[in-house]
C-alpha cells in the first residue's frame, strides 16, 4: 500500500535557533508506519536540519526550490541540484506558486529544474493549482493539465514515474481558505485521468498531496478522500505539535 507523504514546506521562516529546535522535536515523534515525512527548510538551514535527523530514518529533507538548473559554474547566488544532493537532500520543490508568481519562473525553467533534479538523483515535487480568478472562470482543470504537461512533454514519460504531484490552489495558499475535501477530491481525481492519457499505470501509481491551508482541523476529510495522498502544509508545519498531529492523521486512515 502506497505510503502517505507529509511534506512541510517551512519557506522563509525560522532562525537557526528556532529551525534546530523545531527539527529537534520532530526527531523524537514516532510517525505512523504508513507515513513518510519530509521537511523542506530553507538553505542555509538545511545541513543543521539534516545533522539533527542524521540517524532518523523517518524523515526525508528536501530544498524548496532548485534554484538553479545547471550543475555547476560561473552563476553567483545559485544553488544546483547536484549541490543540493551533496547537501543531503532527496526532495526539492519545482513549480511552487511563489515561484511562479513572485519570480516570473516559466515553464521551461521548471521543466529544466525538473530534468536537473532528476539527474541529480533527486525527487521533484511539482506544484500546480490555479488563482482564484481561473477558479472562477471555471478552467482550472486545463491550467492544472498545462502546468503538468508542460514539464511531462519536456521530461519524458520515464522521468514523469519518479516526480510527486502537490496540487496547491493559490487561494487556499496562506489565506486559511482551504478547498473543500470533495474540491480538492475533484482535481486530484481529475489529474490522475489526465495522466491516464498517457499511462494507466503513471496515473495509479502517482503519488498526489494537497496543500493550502491544510491543518489538523480539516486534515482528516482531505487525507480521506480517495486521491489525496499526502499533504504539503506550510504554516501548520512550523509547530511541531501541529504538524505531529496532522501526520498522526494520516495514521489513523487505512
Ligand atoms: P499554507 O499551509 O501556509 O497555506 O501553505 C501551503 C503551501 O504553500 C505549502 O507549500
Amino acid at each position: 500500500m502506497r505510503k502517505f507523504l507529509i511534506a512541510g514546506n517551512w519557506k522563509m521562516n525560522g532562525t537557526k535557533a528556532s529551525t534546530h529546535q523545531l527539527a529537534s522535536e520532530l526527531s523524537k515523534l514516532d510517525l505512523p508506519a504508513n507515513v513518510n515525512g519530509a521537511i523542506f527548510p530553507a538553505f542555509l538551514h538545511i545541513k543543521d536540519v539534516q545533522n539533527v535527523l542524521v540517524n532518523n530514518d523517518s524523515w526525508q529533507i528536501g530544498a524548496q526550490n532548485c534554484a538553479h538548473q545547471a550543475d555547476f559554474g560561473a552563476l553567483t547566488g545559485e544553488i544546483s541540484a547536484n549541490q543540493l544532493r551533496d547537501a543531503g537532500c532527496s526532495l526539492v520543490l519545482v513549480g511552487h506558486s511563489e515561484r511562479r508568481i513572485i519570480f516570473g519562473e516559466d515553464d521551461a525553467v521548471l521543466a529544466a529544474k525538473t530534468l536537473a533534479a532528476l539527474a541529480a538523483n533527486l525527487t521533484p515535487v511539482i506544484c500546480v493549482g490555479e488563482t482564484s480568478e481561473q477558479r472562477l472562470n471555471g478552467n482550472y482543470q486545463q491550467i492544472i493539465n498545462d502546468q503538468l504537461r508542460a514539464i511531462f512533454d519536456v521530461v519524458g514519460i520515464d522521468n514523469f514515474r519518479k516526480v510527486v504531484i502537490a496540487y496547491e490552489p493559490v487561494w487556499a495558499i496562506g489565506t486559511g481558505l482551504v478547498a473543500a475535501a470533495e474540491q480538492a477530491q475533484e482535481v486530484h481525481s481529475a489529474i490522475r485521468k489526465f495522466l491516464e492519457t498517457y499511462s494507466e499505470s503513471l496515473s495509479v501509481n502517482m503519488q498526489i498531496l494537497y496543500g493550502g491551508s491544510l491543518n489538523s482541523t480539516n486534515a482528516n476529510e482531505l487525507f480521506n478522500m480517495p486521491d489525496i495522498n499526502g499533504g504539503l502544509v506550510g504554516g501548520a508545519s512550523l509547530s511541531a505539535k501541529e504538524f505531529g498531529s496532522i501526520c498522526a492523521i494520516a495514521g489513523e486512515i487505512n
